[in-house]
């Protein structure tokens, strides 16, 4: 991946010193004018994502000088550092990834990724039944993701930031289905916040995620 000003295509910095603090994603308002998921809604869901960013990084702080002698699986410093670290950096990466995914129109997926969506599942009509029923299905997180062993598109399904996640998977279009994510708008009615986000898809972002990761 090519390098611009110490950044990456995304934003990110490369991070050198494996403990850095890893860097926040500024709020984008765009965010703030979503069809049906309120800027209220947003802006708390946001401050959820700060905590795992902050939480990630008093944890790399804490991993730096917890003892290894010590090191345990049944209980130890480092053992729950690690554990707590799976989990809060995959809540700040998922959240980005979310985040990213919307502020869009919506509609249909666009080529290539449509063409491959038919392929891999049949017709894209299953793939959004087969979507959204893993959306409703899942306590954390629905992912369509690309497969990098079997080549192929899939939608794979987290219960929580770190229960889930499938090996060498490059998630392409990433719905939070967390109660934080809807309750305000919809109260308890996740299929009409799910019906929200397909309204607010940028399709444009995950179709450059799919051409990177299938190299098409
Ligand atoms: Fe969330």
């Amino acid at each position: 991946m090519s390098e611009i000003n110490g950044k990456n295509r995304y934003g990110y910095i490369y991070l050198e010193d494996t403990y850095a603090p890893i860097p926040e994603k500024p709020l984008r308002p765009a965010l703030l004018r979503l069809r049906g998921i309120s800027a209220q809604n947003i802006q708390e869901h946001y401050k959820l994502y700060r905590g795992y960013v902050n939480k990630t990084n008093e944890i790399r702080s804490l991993l730096r000088t917890a003892d290894r002698a010590e090191a345990s699986p049944s209980y130890s410093q480092i053992r729950e550092l690690k554990v707590e670290e799976s989990y809060t950096t995959n809540g700040a990466k998922l959240h980005e990834l979310f985040f990213d995914n919307l502020g869009g129109p919506g509609g249909q997926a666009p080529e290539p990724l449509y063409t491959a969506i038919n392929r891999c599942f049949g017709s894209y009509q299953f793939w959004e039944e087969d979507f959204r029923a893993t959306g409703l299905s899942m306590r954390g997180w629905a992912v369509l993701a690309w497969d990098r062993d079997y080549k192929s598109l899939h939608n794979y399904s987290l219960d929580a930031h770190n229960l889930g996640m499938i090996s060498r998977i490059e998630p392409l279009l990433i719905m939070d289905v967390y109660e934080h994510a809807y309750y305000m708008d919809y109260g308890t009615n996740r299929k009409e916040y799910i019906n929200a986000f397909f309204l607010n898809i940028d399709w444009q972002v995950v179709v450059d995620r799919y051409r990177m990761a299938a190299n098409t």
